[in-house]
C-alpha cells in the first residue's frame, strides 16, 4: 500500500479526514496505542474519534457473537461508521482484532484505499496471553468463552499493512512516534 502524504491528510475544507485501522490479536496494545495517538495527534490539531471494538459490541453490535460470519458482519459496520466518522471530518481511530484478510480488504473497499491505513499492532501469541489485559486468555483457556482468536479461533497475518508495529520490544511512546513520523505530519 501507497505512504501517506500531507495532501492526503486534508480533505477539501482543510480539516484532516481519513482511518487508521488497527489490527491485531485480543492484548497486542491496539487499544493503548490508539489511546495515546489519539491524545498526541488532538495536540497537533487533528479532530480525533476512537472507534472500538468493546465499545461497538456493546451497542450497535450487541446482535453479533464471535463466529467468522459475526466477525465480518462486525466489520463491516465498524468501516461503515468509521466512514461517517471520516466524512464528517474526523480521523478515526478504528481498533479491532479484524482477524480475517478478507474482511480488511473489505473495509478498505468500503473506506476507500486511500483514506484508510493498516497497522497490524504485532505481538506474540504468548506475549499477549501473558498480559492478559482482560482475563479473557483465562476465561478461554477455562472452556468459558468460545472462538478465542488466537486459541480455537484463527488470526490471519495481513498480508500487506501500511505499517507494522511491534509491541512487544517497544514502548508506547516510540510506538506511537514511530507512527506520527510514518504518517508524515510535520507542520499539521
Ligand atoms: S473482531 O474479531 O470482530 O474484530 P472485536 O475487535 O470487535 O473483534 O472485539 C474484540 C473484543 O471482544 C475483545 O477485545 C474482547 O474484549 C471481546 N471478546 C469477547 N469474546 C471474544 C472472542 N471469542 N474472541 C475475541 N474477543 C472476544
Amino acid at each position: 500500500m501507497s505512504g501517506i502524504t500531507n495532501t492526503d491528510l486534508q480533505n477539501a475544507s482543510g480539516q484532516k479526514s481519513f482511518v487508521i485501522w488497527f489490527t491485531g490479536l485480543p492484548s497486542s496494545g491496539k487499544t493503548t496505542l490508539a489511546f495515546h495517538l489519539k491524545e498526541k495527534m488532538e495536540h497537533k490539531g487533528f479532530r480525533i474519534y476512537l472507534l472500538d471494538g468493546d465499545q461497538l459490541r456493546t451497542g450497535l453490535n450487541s446482535d453479533l457473537g464471535f463466529t467468522e460470519k459475526n466477525r465480518s458482519e462486525n466489520i463491516r459496520r465498524a468501516a461503515e461508521v468509521a466512514k461517517l466518522f471520516a466524512d464528517a471530518g474526523h480521523v478515526v481511530l478504528a481498533t479491532f482484532i479484524s482477524p480475517f484478510e478478507k474482511d480488511r480488504v473489505m473495509t478498505a473497499q468500503i473506506i476507500g484505499q486511500e483514506r484508510v491505513k493498516l497497522i497490524y499492532v504485532k505481538c506474540p501469541l504468548e506475549v499477549c496471553e501473558r498480559r492478559d489485559v482482560k482475563g479473557l486468555y483465562k476465561k478461554a483457556r477455562a472452556g468459558e468463552i468460545k472462538h478465542f482468536t488466537g486459541l480455537d479461533s484463527p488470526y490471519e497475518e495481513p498480508l500487506n499493512p501500511d505499517m507494522v508495529v511491534n509491541s512487544f520490544d517497544k514502548s508506547v511512546e516510540d510506538s506511537v512516534n514511530f507512527i506520527l513520523q510514518r504518517l508524515i505530519l510535520n507542520g499539521n
